[in-house]
């Protein structure tokens, strides 16, 4: 098997993404802007409790208006957190979720920080994110580019390709 290049797996990865959608009637969603770039993220997440009842993450779902970088570290670390804990999940760092993909360099280590940020953001309360988790992420009402009308003015909106 050949080594393939980061660009290529990004390219790869966000090409066909994994787990990119709305998920209805999910039990956590966070959303992250990005500072630096003006890329945003959410990320919903669904539990599940196994039979020795321990709860855990059963599906992550995304939406993106980012960058590719962003779009293939969500698709990947959406795979990656599934069966695990809130907990286990919150100890991954940006460098981790992406870990699949290979190392980022520097300048797209935010990305990768975006994905980790809106996972903190579903998942812990005590998150300092844009918008925390919400009861309302089962309304049809909760998409991405619902949310980001400009009365909310805050955000650069930069909305690469079609995603289909
Ligand atoms: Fe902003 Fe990638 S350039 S998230």
């Amino acid at each position: 098997m050949t080594d393939i290049s980061l660009t290529e797996k990004i390219e790869r990865a966000a090409a066909e993404p994994q787990n990119m959608g709305e998920m209805v009637a999910a039990d956590a969603m966070g959303t992250v802007g990005s500072t630096n770039c003006g890329d945003m993220l959410r990320l919903w997440i669904k539990f599940k409790e196994e039979k020795n009842g321990r709860r855990v993450i059963d599906r992550a779902t995304f939406q993106s208006f980012g960058c590719q970088t962003a779009i293939a570290v969500a698709s990947v670390a959406t795979e990656l957190i599934r069966g695990k804990t809130p907990e286990e999940a919150l100890s991954l760092s940006g460098e981790e979720l992406s870990a699949p993909l290979g190392a980022l360099p520097p300048m797209k280590i935010h990305c990768a920080q975006l994905v980790e940020e809106a996972l903190r953001s579903a998942l812990d309360p005590a998150s300092e994110t844009i918008s925390k988790k919400s009861s309302s992420c089962a309304s049809p009402a909760s998409t991405l580019s619902d949310q980001l009308n400009p009365q909310a003015g805050k955000f650069k909106i930069n909305i690469l390709g079609s995603t289909t």
